[in-house]
C-alpha cells in the first residue's frame, strides 16, 4: 500500500466492491445506501444496517484472522471493521520515523477483499504511545505528531472511510478540562485543531472524527466536546464526525438522554458514529440495552453507523462482562437478535441467550530449555464454570521431539500434539487449574498452546 501502488489497489478494491454489491444489492463502503423501500428484512447485521443507510462494524484483531469461526462470523455479519489495536501509535511507529504497517494492512486487506469499509483508529491518543514520544520537546513533538498523521493517512489514502484523528482528549468528571498528555502538556489546547488540519491535508476524502467515552449522555465532558466541535464548525476547522464509544456496564449504563445527545451533536453539522459499543450483562436486560442504542442511532439521521468492540465475548477487553453480541461459541445472543430486529424495524422480543456452556478453559505454557533438551509445563485453567475433561493442543517448534509426559495422555511426539487429561485431573473447579508436563529433545521454547473443555 505504498504510494506507487495505491491507485492500483484502490482500483481493484473498487472493482471488488462493485461485484460484491451486485451480489448483495447493498452498498456499504461509504455507509450510505439507496433504499428500495420495499426490501425484505435482511438477516445479517451488516445487510440490515445497509438497508437503513448505515454500516454495522466490529473491532477486529489481526491475530484472530486465522480462526475460521471468527472470520466466518466477521464476513457474514459485518460490513465495516475497526482495527482494535493495530493502527495505534505503538503498533505503527514503535521507533521514531520507522513505520510497520504489516498487521494493520492484514485487516485492511481482509476488509477490502470482502467489500467492507474501514474505520481508522487512532492517530493521536495519550495511550499506547511509544516511550520516545514522551521524551520530545514541544517543537519536535509537533513535527512528530504531524509526520505520524501524514505518513499513516497517506499510506491508507482511499482505504479508510473515517479516521479517529484525536481520541479521548478530555478529562472525566465535572471539570470539562483537557486531559494531561504529552500533546496537551507540550503543545497546548491547539494540538487538536492542528491534528485535524494536518489530517485534512493528508487525505482530503477521509471523514475526520473526534472520538471519546463517557460522552454518551449530556454531562460536563460531553459539553466540553460539544463546545469544541461547535467552535471548530464556526471557525472552519475541518471536522466531519464525532465518535461515541459507548462502553456500558451497570456502573455506567446507557444514559436516558443518549439519543438526544447524539442529536445535539448532529445538529452541529457533523455525522455521529457509535464507535466502540459493548454492554456488559446477558439475556433480556442486555438485549434491551442494545436495542435502545440501536434505535437511538436509527432515530438520528446523521448517525451513520455502529461498531461493536469485538465479536465473541471472550475476545473482549471486558471478557468477564460478556458484553458482545456473540458468545464464546459464536452463538448469537439475545442481544444480537434485539439489534437485528431493531435494524429491521421490528418489535419482536428476542429469544433467550443460548444455554450457557461455561467458558471452557484457557492454557498457558512455560518451558525450561537447556542445551539440546527441554521440559514444558502446561497450566490448564477452568473458566467461570467447572470442567470435567480437557484437551490442550501444543504446537511445538520444528525439530522438537517429546520423549515423555506426565499427568496427561499424548497424541504424538512432535508438531501439533494433543494432550488430554489423565483420569485423576480431568475435573477442574471453576477458576481453578491443573498442570501437566512433557520432556523432549531439541528446542521446545516457543511452543504455543490452546485449550478446549
Ligand atoms: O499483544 C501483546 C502481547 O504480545 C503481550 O503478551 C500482552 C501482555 O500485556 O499484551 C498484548 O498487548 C495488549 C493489547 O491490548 C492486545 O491484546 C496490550 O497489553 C493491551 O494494553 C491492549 O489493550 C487494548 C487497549 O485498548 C489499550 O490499547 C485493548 O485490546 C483494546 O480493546 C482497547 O481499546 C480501547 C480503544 O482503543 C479506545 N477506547 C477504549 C477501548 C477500551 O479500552
Amino acid at each position: 500500500m505504498s504510494t506507487p501502488t495505491l491507485r492500483t489497489i484502490f482500483a481493484s478494491r473498487a472493482a471488488r466492491k462493485v461485484l460484491a454489491l451486485a451480489a448483495t444489492g447493498a452498498v456499504v463502503a461509504t455507509g450510505v445506501v439507496a433504499l428500495s423501500g420495499t426490501a425484505a428484512a435482511a438477516t445479517t447485521l451488516g445487510a440490515s444496517a445497509a438497508e437503513r443507510g448505515r454500516y454495522f462494524g466490529a473491532a477486529v484483531a489481526a491475530n484472530h484472522l486465522g480462526e475460521s469461526a471468527y472470520v466466518n462470523t466477521l464476513n457474514t455479519e459485518f460490513n465495516s471493521v475497526t482495527p482494535e489495536n493495530e493502527m495505534k501509535w505503538d503498533a505503527l511507529e514503535w521507533s521514531q520515523g520507522s513505520f510497520n504497517f504489516a498487521n494493520a494492512d492484514r485487516i485492511v486487506n481482509h476488509a477490502q477483499g470482502r467489500g467492507m469499509s474501514v474505520r481508522g483508529h487512532t492517530l493521536v491518543w495519550h495511550q499506547q504511545l511509544p516511550g520516545w514520544v514522551g521524551g520530545l520537546a514541544a517543537a519536535q513533538l509537533r513535527t512528530a505528531m504531524n509526520n505520524h498523521i501524514t505518513t499513516v493517512m497517506r499510506h491508507y489514502q482511499g482505504d479508510i472511510h473515517s479516521w479517529d484523528v484525536v481520541n479521548e482528549a478530555f478529562q472525566d468528571g465535572n471539570s470539562g478540562a483537557r486531559r494531561s498528555s504529552p500533546f496537551q502538556d507540550k503543545l497546548g489546547n491547539g494540538f487538536i485543531e492542528e491534528a485535524f488540519r494536518t489530517a485534512r491535508a493528508a487525505d482530503p476524502n477521509a471523514k475526520l472524527c473526534y472520538n471519546d467515552y463517557n460522552t454518551d449522555g449530556q454531562n460536563a465532558k460531553s459539553n466540553a466536546v460539544y463546545a469544541m466541535v461547535s467552535d471548530f464548525k464556526a471557525r472552519g476547522v475541518p471536522i466531519d464526525c464525532v465518535g461515541f464509544q459507548s462502553h456500558f456496564n451497570p456502573q455506567s449504563p446507557v444514559p436516558s438522554d443518549y439519543r438526544a445527545n447524539l442529536q445535539r451533536f448532529a445538529n452541529l453539522g457533523v455525522d455521529v458514529q457509535i464507535t466502540e459499543l459493548d454492554i456488559e450483562g446477558s439475556g433480556t436486560a442486555q438485549a434491551n440495552n442494545y436495542r435502545t442504542v440501536t434505535e437511538a442511532c436509527l432515530a438520528v439521521t446523521r448517525c451513520t453507523g455502529i461498531t461493536v468492540w469485538g465479536i465473541p465475548d471472550h475476545y473482549s477487553w471486558r471478557a468477564s462482562g460478556t458484553p458482545l453480541l456473540f458468545d464464546r461459541n459464536y452463538q448469537k445472543k439475545a442481544a444480537y437478535t434485539a439489534v437485528l430486529n431493531a435494524l429491521n424495524g421490528g418489535q419482536t422480543d428476542p429469544p433467550d441467550d443460548p444455554p450457557p456452556t461455561g467458558d471452557g478453559c484457557t492454557a498457558t505454557i512455560s518451558t525450561n530449555q537447556w542445551q539440546g533438551g527441554f521440559v514444558g509445563t502446561v497450566r490448564v485453567t477452568a473458566g467461570s464454570a467447572a470442567i470435567t475433561s480437557w484437551t490442550a493442543t501444543v504446537t511445538l517448534p520444528s525439530g522438537a521431539t517429546i520423549v515423555g509426559n506426565w499427568n496427561s495422555t499424548r497424541s504424538a511426539n512432535s508438531g501439533t500434539v494433543r494432550f488430554t487429561n489423565a483420569t485423576h485431573n480431568g475435573a477442574v473447579a471453576a477458576g481453578q487449574f491443573t498442570e501437566f508436563g512433557y520432556q523432549g529433545t531439541g528446542t521446545g521454547s516457543g511452543a504455543t498452546v490452546t485449550c478446549a473443555a
